[in-house]
C-alpha cells in the first residue's frame, strides 16, 4: 500500500485515535518512519506548553524536499507533480512531472546560492499563482532558507511591515499577477515596500505579465536570466541542506486581535510529517487522483495543501492561477472537467458566491470524475453544504468540513473522507493525535456532550507553531497563557450530543473575511491613520457571502461634509496600509463610542448594532454616556 498510515475505516480510526492518546509518541514514531530522514530522530516529543517549548524528532535530519521531490523520482519522476491552470483558459496549461519539478527546483536553489542566500536567512516571496510560486518556496527549504510567502492581496506597507520583522534579505516577485480581469501590479508595490526596508539586498522578479517594470541596477534580477547563468554553469545539481528537525522552514504572517501580524513559525520535519500525514487521511488520496486545491499559497491552506502535503505524498496537485469566477461562474467546474479532477477542496466562501449565480454554470459540466470534496477557513452553513453535496458531488461525494489554523499547521478536526460520518456544519471528530478540549471563561474544562466552550488542545501534535518570529513572549501570552496548560485557538465550539465539533467562530477580535483571517484592530490602525479621524471601532456582522463583513464605527475631527467622498478615502487609506481584502463593507460616523467608566469600547454592543440586534443589546449598565448608544442606533447602516 502507498500509505501504511493510512486510515481504512472507523474502526481503524477509533484504534488510531485510542493508540495516538495512549502512547502518542509510538503512534508519531511509526508515521514518521514513511519519511527519508539523513539520521533518524533520538527523541519524539520534548514539551512544556508553560514556556512554551515543543520539540518533535529531536536529534532528527532531513530535508523536506528529499522527501517532496528526490524519494518521488525513481517512482514517480514521470508522473506529473503540479498541473497549473493559467487564468486564461485560451493560455496553454503546463503539466510538471516529478522530475521537472526537481531539475527546476535545483536550478532556482542554485540561483538562491549564487545570490549570497544561506540556510537560515530570510525569503520574502509575494507572487502570483503561478508553478514558479512552488518552485521558488522549495528552493529555499533545498537549501534551509526560510520562506516568508505574503500573499499577493496584501499592500506595500504590509509587506514592508513583514520584511521588517523578518529581516529578510533577498525577495522574490513576478512583474506583475493575472487574477481574473485585473493585473495586479507585484514589482511595483515591492519597490514602494522597499523604500524603507534596508534588509533587503537583492529582488528576483519572475516574468508573468510583460507589465512594465523599473529594475534598480545591483538589486534587481531577472529570474530568467538568473536561470541561464545556472545554465552556463553546466547545471550543477543541488544537494539539500541536511536541516536538524527543528530547524525554522517558514515563516507565515496571520493577524491576531492585538497589534500587527506576528509570524508564525513552523519546523522541518514535524510540520512535513504533519502536513502528509492530515492530506493523506482526510482526503484518502490514492495515488493517480487529481488533487485540486482552490486557496492560494499566500496562506497556509496553500503551503500544507497545494504544496508540501500532496507533494510529499507523490500526489498530483493543481494550481490555480485565477478566481472561480473569471471568465465566468463556471470556472471551477471546467477546470474540473479539463483535468478530470478527483478531490476539489475550497472555501465556503467561494460556495455561496457561485451558488448566487444558479446552476448555468455547473450545467453541462462532467464532474464524473469527482469523488471527495473539501471544505476549508471558516464555518459552512447548511445551505451552503448541501449545494455543494448536491450540485457538485451529485449526492454521492463526501464532504470533509476541516477545521485548522495557520498556527496547527495542519487539519485538525475533520470527517475522513467516505469514512466518519458527516453532518452538515460539523467539523466531526479529531484526528488521531488531536486531543481537543473544551473549557469555560475561567479554563474550567466543561465536559460531556451537548456542551459549548471555548476550543483548546491540552498535548502536542507535530504541526504545531513553535514560536512567533522574534518574539517568543508573545507567542506565550497569545496561545499559552490565557489557560494554563493548554493551546488556546480563539474559536468558540460546540459539542454534540454525538460528541461531534462544531466550531462557532471565533471567540477573540479576530474577524474571518471570506476565509481571510484580519485582525479588528489592524484596521481600526488603518482607518485612524487617516487625515481627520479621531478614534474608530471595528466588528464584524453576517455577511451572506463573504460570511463576516467588516462594520466601522469613526469619530472625525470634524463634521464630515461629504460623507460619501470620506468614506471612499478612508477605504483608499485601509487599502494603502493593510491591502483592498481589509476594507470595511460599511462606515457609519459617529460623535462618540459606547465605553465603560473605565474608558474601555464595548464592543458586544457595537456587535449588536452592527448585526441589527437593536432590541436585545443586553446589559448596559456599566455605559459612561448612553445616550451615544441611542445615536449609534438610530444612524445604524
Ligand atoms: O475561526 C477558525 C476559522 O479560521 C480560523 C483560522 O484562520 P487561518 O489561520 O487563516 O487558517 C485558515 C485555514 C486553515 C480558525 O481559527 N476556520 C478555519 N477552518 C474552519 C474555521 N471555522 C469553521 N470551520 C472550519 N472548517
Amino acid at each position: 500500500m502507498a500509505y501504511p498510515y493510512q486510515i481504512k475505516s472507523l474502526e481503524e480510526y477509533q484504534q488510531n485515535y485510542q493508540q495516538s492518546v495512549m502512547d502518542p509518541e509510538g503512534f508519531w514514531a511509526n508515521v514518521a518512519d514513511h519519511f527519508y530522514w539523513r539520521r533518524k530522530w533520538d527523541k519524539v516529543l520534548e514539551w512544556n506548553f508553560k514556556d512554551p517549548d515543543v520539540k518533535w524528532f529531536t536529534g532528527g535530519k532531513l530535508n523536506i524536499t528529499e522527501n517532496c521531490l528526490d524519494r518521488h523520482l525513481g517512482t514517480l519522476g514521470n508522473t506529473p507533480a503540479i498541473i497549473w491552470e493559467p487564468n486564461d483558459p485560451e493560455e496553454r496549461h503546463r503539466v510538471i512531472t516529478y522530475r521537472d519539478l526537481y531539475n527546476k527546483v535545483c536550478q532556482f536553489a542554485n540561483v538562491l546560492k549564487n545570490n549570497g542566500v544561506k540556510k537560515g536567512d530570510r525569503v520574502c516571496i509575494y507572487m502570483g499563482m503561478i508553478p514558479e510560486l512552488a518552485i521558488a518556496v522549495l528552493a529555499c527549504a533545498r537549501i534551509g532558507a526560510i520562506h516568508s510567502v505574503v500573499f499577493g492581496g496584501f499592500s506595500a506597507q504590509s509587506i514592508a511591515d513583514r520584511i521588517q520583522d523578518a529581516q529578510a534579505s533577498l525577495v522574490i516577485t513576478c512583474d506583475g499577477a493575472f487574477r481574473g480581469n485585473k493585473d495586479i501590479p507585484l514589482k511595483s508595490v515591492i519597490d514602494d515596500a522597499l523604500i524603507g526596508c534596508p534588509s533587503v539586498k537583492k529582488v528576483i522578479v519572475c516574468t508573468r505579465t510583460r507589465t512594465p517594470v523599473s529594475m534598480i541596477k545591483g538589486r534587481d534580477l531577472w529570474w530568467e536570466d538568473e536561470i541561464k547563468q545556472v545554465e552556463t554553469m553546466g547545471n550543477p545539481p543541488c544537494a539539500a541542506e541536511e536541516m536538524d528537525a527543528e530547524d525554522m522552514l517558514f515563516i507565515l504572517y496571520t493577524s491576531g486581535s492585538t497589534g500587527k501580524p506576528k509570524g508564525v513559525v513552523h519546523t522541518c520535519a514535524g510540520y512535513m510529517v504533519y502536513a502528509n500525514y492530515t492530506f493523506v487521511n482526510t482526503f484518502q488520496y490514492q495515488p493517480g487522483e487529481v488533487y485540486f486545491c482552490t486557496a492560494d499559497v499566500g496562506w497556509i491552506t496553500g503551503h500544507s495543501y497545494i504544496i508540501y502535503g500532496p507533494l510529499s505524498a507523490g500526489a498530483t496537485t493543481l494550481m490555480f492561477e485565477g478566481v472561480p469566477t473569471y471568465p465566468d461562474a463556471g470556472r471551477l467546474w471546467s477546470i474540473v472537467d479539463k483535468y478530470r479532477v478527483n478531490i476539489l477542496y475550497t472555501a465556503p466562501t467561494a460556495i455561496r458566491s457561485l451558488m448566487g449565480y444558479g446552476l448555468g454554470p455547473v450545467n453541462h459540466k462532467d464532474l464524473s470524475s469527482l469523488k471527495k470534496l473539501g471544505s476549508v477557513g471558516e464555518p459552512i452553513n447548511e445551505e451552503a453544504w448541501h449545494w455543494f453535496k448536491d450540485h457538485i458531488g451529485k449526492g454521492r461525494c463526501p464532504i470533509v468540513d476541516t477545521w485548522w489554523q495557520t498556527e496547527t499547521g495542519g487539519i485538525m478536526i475533520t470527517p475522513i473522507a467516505g469514512i466518519t460520518k458527516e453532518k452538515p456544519g460539523y467539523a466531526t471528530l479529531p484526528l488521531p493525535g488531536i486531543q481537543p478540549i473544551l473549557v469555560d471563561e475561567n479554563g474550567k474544562e466543561v465536559k460531556g456532550n451537548n456542551v459549548n466552550g471555548n476550543l483548546c488542545i491540552k498535548f502536542p501534535w507535530p504541526g504545531m507553531l513553535r514560536t512567533t518570529y522574534g518574539d517568543h513572549e508573545r507567542c506565550r501570552t497569545t496561545y499559552f497563557a490565557t489557560y494554563e496548560n493548554l493551546y488556546f485557538t480563539g474559536d468558540g465550539c460546540l459539542r454534540d450530543e454525538d460528541g461531534y465539533y462544531r466550531i462557532t467562530g471565533r471567540v477573540d477580535d479576530v474577524l474571518n473575511v471570506s476565509g481571510h483571517r484580519i485582525g479588528t484592530a489592524e484596521v481600526e490602525n488603518a482607518i485612524n491613520m487617516h487625515a481627520g479621524v479621531v478614534e474608530s471601532a471595528v466588528v464584524g456582522y453576517p455577511h451572506d457571502i463573504k460570511g463576516q463583513g467588516i462594520y466601522a464605527y469613526v469619530i472625525t475631527e470634524r463634521q464630515v461634509h461629504d460623507p460619501e467622498l470620506t468614506k471612499k478615502d478612508i477605504l483608499q487609506t485601509v487599502s494603502r496600509i493593510i491591502g483592498p481584502i481589509a476594507k470595511p463593507d460599511k462606515i457609519q460616523f459617529v460623535s462618540g463610542l459606547p465605553k465603560t467608566r473605565s474608558g474601555k469600547i464595548m464592543r458586544r454592543i457595537l456587535r449588536k448594532i452592527a448585526e441589527g440586534e437593536l432590541d436585545n443589546l443586553g446589559d448596559t449598565s456599566t455605559l459612561l454616556d448612553p445616550v451615544v448608544v441611542e445615536e449609534i442606533k438610530r444612524g445604524k447602516l
